[in-house]
């Protein structure tokens, strides 16, 4: 899964305009592999918006390259072709079906109904490594449905990987979990980042400390700051867009 080379995502002068509102609004940046970047910025900053033009969700002009390949215009199943994958905010898994069910789903690995509901003798590498990275080992044979939330995002995670997924777009992955989901998500996060080019959206600063390598900030679909954890922290600009919102000291 790892032998590939490793991709940079590339955004340069992004915007999007939704009947003349500008949600985005000239945005660039650069997200080398390895990097576990966060995308933080107040409501309507254009964070989600700006993922949903890079996985080809809404119209945008500028360009986004991942791995020299230009993916605006791109139909989004081309986008995912290239190893582009994104979670939303409400974890998309099928509740009704095992975990390893989904994840055979995912991997493509199944393709008629029936051999889904036979008893696996064997399971494919690529999900049994999906299954360790996500910690989800003891819940294979579970119900999608019946996981706690913060296992069905590691389980949506987990589809991710075994699509071998190169860039991963994660939409407010912690959002209504537990402190202890979210401390073993951000370590998730960053054993996915090791060898794959990570973007999380999220609003909750403490989760930024403790995981991010990197920070982007968002303001009113620009890029207000960027740099480490220190950096934006210290950035009297971010601090003034964040007063009344969570503090970012
Ligand atoms: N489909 C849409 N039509 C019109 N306006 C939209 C649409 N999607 C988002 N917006 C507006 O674009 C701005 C950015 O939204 P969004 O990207 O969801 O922000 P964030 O994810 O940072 O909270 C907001 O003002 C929002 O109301
Ligand atoms: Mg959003």
């Amino acid at each position: 899964m790892t032998e590939q080379p490793l991709n940079d995502l590339v955004i340069d002068d992004v915007r999007v305009t939704f009947d003349g509102f500008v949600a985005v609004d000239g945005v660039s940046l650069r997200v080398g592999p390895g990097d576990l970047r966060f995308l933080i910025g107040p409501n309507g900053a254009g964070k989600t918006t700006l993922v949903d033009a890079i996985t080809g969700l809404t119209p945008a002009t500028g360009s986004v390259r991942f791995g020299g390949r230009e993916l605006l215009g791109r139909p989004v199943h081309r986008i995912v072709r290239l190893g582009i994958g994104r979670t939303f905010q409400t974890a998309t898994v099928f509740e009704n079906l095992t975990v390893l069910q989904n994840l055979d789903i995912a991997a493509g690995t199944t393709r008629r109904p029936h051999t889904l509901l036979r008893r696996r003798r064997t399971v494919p590498d690529e999900v049994q490594r999906a299954l360790e990275t996500t910690g989800l080992t003891g819940q294979r044979d579970r119900a999608a449905g019946t996981l706690a939330h913060g296992q069905k995002q590691w389980l949506e995670i987990g589809m991710l990987l075994v699509q071998n997924v190169q860039l991963l777009l994660l939409d407010e992955p912690v959002a209504g979990m537990s402190h202890e989901e979210r401390e073993q998500t951000g370590q998730l996060l960053q054993r996915v980042g090791e060898d794959r080019t990570v973007v999380v959206i999220e609003h909750d600063m403490d989760f930024m400390r403790a995981f991010a390598a990197s920070v982007t900030v968002l303001h009113a679909g620009r890029v207000l700051s960027e740099g480490t954890v220190a950096e934006v922290r210290a950035d009297p600009r971010v601090q003034e867009v964040y007063l009344g919102e969570t503090a970012v000291a």
